[in-house]
C-alpha cells in the first residue's frame, strides 16, 4: 500500500471518501475541556468536481481540511484516497509517507502564507517543482506565468513576502498551491482578501484545474465565488453528526 504511496504516478486521480470522521479537541489550558467539533462526518469526492463546505464560522470547515492535510489527527473515523490500483487510508499512513503524499498527491492552500524568511516570491511558488525535481528553469518560468497571471506586480518576485500586503500574500500562496497542479486540492478561502480582478483569476485556476481532473474540496465565504466553482455544496451543521442529512445535503447539485 505504501510504496503505492510513494509510487503513485503524478497525474493519478484519486476519488477521496471520508466515513465517519470524528474530531475531538482536548484544551489542557482549560482544565482538559473537550470539544467535539466533528461526529459522524461523511463525504465523497470524485475527479474533477469542486465540493464546497458550508457552515457557520467556527463549525470546524479548516479543520476538515487540516485532517485532509495530515496536520489534526484523525480521532474516529476513515479518510481514504481510492487510486486506480489501490487504496490509502489516512487514518494509518506512517509519518514518513506523508510527505510524498503531499508533494504528488494532496496540495493545499492555507488561508495565510507561512513567510519563510529571505526566500523570494518566486522561489516560494517553485518550491513545490523543485521538491518533485523538476528543472530549475522550467520551474521558475511557471512560477512566473502564475504570478504574472495573478497581477502580482513583478518588482516584488524577487522579494520575501514578509512585508507583502494581504492580498498579495494570498497570491503568492495561490501561485503555490496551484504549481504542482496536485490531482486533490484543499482551498481555505483563498479569495478572502482579493479583488474582484483576482479573483476571477482564481475562479479561472479552479475551472481549469477542474478540466485537468483534479478533485477540490474548498471553503469560499463569497457567495459569487462559491456559486461560480460549486458542483456541491456541504453545509456543516452543529448536528455534524446526522449522516443521512449530509448525504442528503451532498446530493444538491447547483445549477
Ligand atoms: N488546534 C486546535 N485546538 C483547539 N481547538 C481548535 C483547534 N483548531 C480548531 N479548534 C476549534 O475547533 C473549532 C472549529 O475551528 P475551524 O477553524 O475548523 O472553524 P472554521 O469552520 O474553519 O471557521 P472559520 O469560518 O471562522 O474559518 C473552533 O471552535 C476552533 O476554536
Ligand atoms: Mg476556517
Amino acid at each position: 500500500m505504501l510504496s503505492e504511496t510513494s509510487a503513485s504516478p503524478k497525474r493519478a486521480r484519486p476519488r477521496l471518501t471520508v466515513d465517519g470522521l470524528h474530531k475531538r479537541f482536548l484544551l489542557h489550558g482549560q482544565g482538559g475541556l473537550e470539544i467535539d467539533v466533528m461526529r459522524d462526518l461523511s463525504l465523497t469526492l470524485d475527479a474533477g468536481e469542486c465540493l464546497v463546505l458550508a457552515g457557520r464560522s467556527g463549525i470546524g470547515k479548516s479543520t476538515l481540511l487540516k485532517m485532509l492535510h495530515g496536520d489534526y489527527r484523525i480521532d474516529r473515523g476513515h479518510i481514504r484516497l481510492h487510486f486506480e490500483d489501490g487504496e490509502l487510508d489516512l487514518e494509518t499512513l506512517p509519518a514518513y509517507a506523508w510527505h510524498g503524499l503531499r508533494r504528488d498527491v494532496i496540495g493545499y492552500v492555507s488561508q495565510f502564507l507561512r513567510v519563510v524568511p529571505r526566500v523570494a516570491a518566486v522561489d516560494v511558488v517553485m518550491e513545490p517543482l523543485l521538491a518533485r525535481g523538476a528543472d530549475e528553469n522550467e520551474a521558475r518560468q511557471r512560477a512566473e506565468t502564475l504570478l504574472a497571471r495573478l497581477n502580482l506586480p513583478e518588482r516584488l518576485w524577487q522579494l520575501p513576502p514578509g512585508t507583502f500586503s494581504g492580498g498579495e500574500q494570498q497570491r503568492v500562496n495561490i501561485a503555490r498551491g496551484f504549481i504542482g497542479e496536485h490531482p486533490l486540492l484543499l482551498l481555505d478561502e483563498p479569495t478572502a482578501s482579493l479583488d474582484a480582478t483576482n479573483r476571477d483569476v482564481v475562479i479561472t485556476l479552479i475551472g481549469e484545474a477542474k478540466a485537468r481532473g483534479a478533485a477540490m474540496l474548498g471553503i469560499f465565504h463569497d457567495e459569487d465565488v462559491r456559486e461560480r466553482v460549486a458542483d456541491r455544496l456541504l453545509p456543516l451543521d452543529d448536528s455534524l453528526g446526522a449522516r443521512a442529512s449530509v448525504t442528503q445535503n451532498t446530493q444538491e447539485t447547483l445549477s
